[in-house]
């Protein structure tokens, strides 16, 4: 019997061989033509080529009364930056401006680094714990997290570390956003976080036969957690997020328990060095946070019921607390609305005071400190909103401006390129209208953004922004 497919395959394999001698044809002659040309060169050498006459990178000037220099802490006033295409060249008190400069006057506005959120979701935010859960699809994250990405950067986000997401739409992402395609921050992601069995990174509370078809983000013991790792970072992993202890937002028992073994969290630390990476750590209990800081994580995640020894152990080690103190007011006010189980909401009054109080008692010993929100957990671009509680809790508003700048840029391994406004760096500018030495909370009304010399937002000269 002839099936319909035998005359297309054979005519395919008929055309290939076809076109396979043809091409040996042509190969020959190319290589023919190609010694001739070599030849005759030798001879006769051509001149080197003109370089294709280059476009000279586009100069800027931003002028505004205030400048915040976030390394000393000090304020300059009648700033001027220069900067030549994505990068700053030149910053100062009344510069030159360079004739054929285009100025962008931001008159008595206060101009800063672009800030950098050191704990993002990025890739969703709720809706309703049980539409979210069971009739939400990865493809539908995919599809609109490219929104939130522009939200939290038109709200003065110029960078973030996203610490958790799922199917690599992270990575996808960060790439398009790389590319040009998406409008958003700079990103350094996470990818999916590391877990164990029915702890916070898993879907607990269902019946056993329930099953999710995604990549699962659990490994237990230390050959299941190196092996994710490496899998994560073969698949475009910046970072790696551990989940140290139990969490809020899960629907597992307690959320101080530590939820990994010291050999665990020590094999997870060792083998993302090994491919260059720093781990973060999730962890809410005391003893998560010990074992974590011990194992040598760059930062801890929450950080809500750390304790003296605690305490003590991150100053010496160096390592960040990146606290969402902004979190808890959301969650007590709207989680019940989107529909999550009472369990998680009882977890939320459990830790969110307590939390705050951590990190003020942080804050007072002197740990290094960088500005995360966890913003996913409520609408991407209020990430603003938690300048006001770091300053309630103890924290001058220079010191939380350097912790969304300096110190955010150097927990990401990135002083370098963000953070700060030097010649070098990235021209990723934010301005605000009042004095944020005043008032923090000028932060949930960003006026100005440019990211790499490109203005993403302006609300000061009221002059066009066109986005890519
Ligand atoms: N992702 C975190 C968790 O589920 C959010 C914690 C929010 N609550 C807070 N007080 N920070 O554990």
């Amino acid at each position: 019997m002839v099936t319909p497919g035998h005359k297309p395959v054979l005519q395919t394999a008929f055309h290939h061989l076809h076109s396979k001698v043809h091409f040996i044809d042509m190969k020959r002659i190319v290589c023919g033509l190609l010694l001739l040309f070599i030849n005759l060169s030798w001879l006769n050498p051509i001149p080197a080529q003109t370089p294709e006459k280059q476009e000279p990178p586009k100069r800027l000037a931003i002028r505004a009364g205030r400048l915040i220099e976030v390394k000393s802490g000090t304020v300059i006033n009648n700033a001027v930056i220069l900067i030549e295409g994505e990068k700053i060249v030149a910053v100062g008190p009344g510069l030159n401006v360079p004739p054929g400069t285009r100025v962008i006057d931001l008159g008595s506005a206060t101009v800063l680094p672009g800030l950098i959120d050191c704990h993002t979701h990025v890739t969703s935010q709720p809706a309703n714990y049980y539409e979210d859960l069971f009739r939400r699809t990865p493809i539908d994250y995919a599809v609109t997290a490219h929104v939130y990405a522009r939200r939290t950067l038109e709200a003065g986000f110029t960078t973030i570390r996203d610490v958790g997401a799922g199917e690599f739409i992270d990575v996808a992402l960060r790439n398009a956003i790389n590319a040009g395609t998406v409008v958003g921050p700079r990103m350094q992601v996470a990818t999916l976080t590391v877990g164990a069995t029915g702890g916070h990174g898993d879907t607990s509370g269902f019946s056993p036969y329930i099953k999710f078809g995604h990549f699962s983000g659990l490994a237990d013991g230390t050959d299941e957690v190196r092996k994710l790792i490496r899998f994560e970072i073969k698949n475009g992993a910046d970072v790696i997020k551990l989940i140290a202890t139990a969490g809020v937002l899960s629907e597992e028992e307690s959320v101080g328990a530590p939820q990994y073994s010291q050999e665990e969290m020590n094999a997870a630390v060792e083998e993302a060095a090994m491919w260059s990476r720093k781990v973060a750590a999730h962890a809410h209990g005391a003893e998560g946070i010990k074992r974590a800081v011990r194992a040598g994580v760059v930062s801890i995640e929450h950080g809500s019921l750390i304790d003296d020894e605690g305490i003590r152990l991150m100053k010496e080690r160096g390592t960040y607390l990146v606290a969402d103190i902004y979190n808890d007011d959301y969650i007590l006010s709207e989680y019940g609305r989107l529909g999550y189980p009472a369990k998680i909401i009882e977890k939320e009054r459990l830790v969110g005071r307590t939390q705050r109080e951590s990190f003020q008692r942080a804050v007072k010993a002197g740990v290094r400190i960088a500005f995360g929100s966890d913003a996913g957990v409520y609408p991407h671009g209020w990430n603003g909103k938690q300048f006001a509680h770091m300053v309630r809790w103890g924290m001058t508003p220079m010191q939380a401006v350097q912790a969304a700048t300096v110190n955010a840029a150097d927990l990401l391994g990135w002083s370098d390129r963000v953070g700060s406004i030097e010649p070098g760096r990235f021209a990723d500018i934010i301005a605000v209208s009042e004095d944020p030495m005043k008032d923090v909370t000028v932060f949930e009304r960003v006026s100005f953004v440019m990211k790499g010399g490109q203005i993403v937002k302006d609300e000061l000269t009221r002059s066009e922004v066109r986005l890519r």
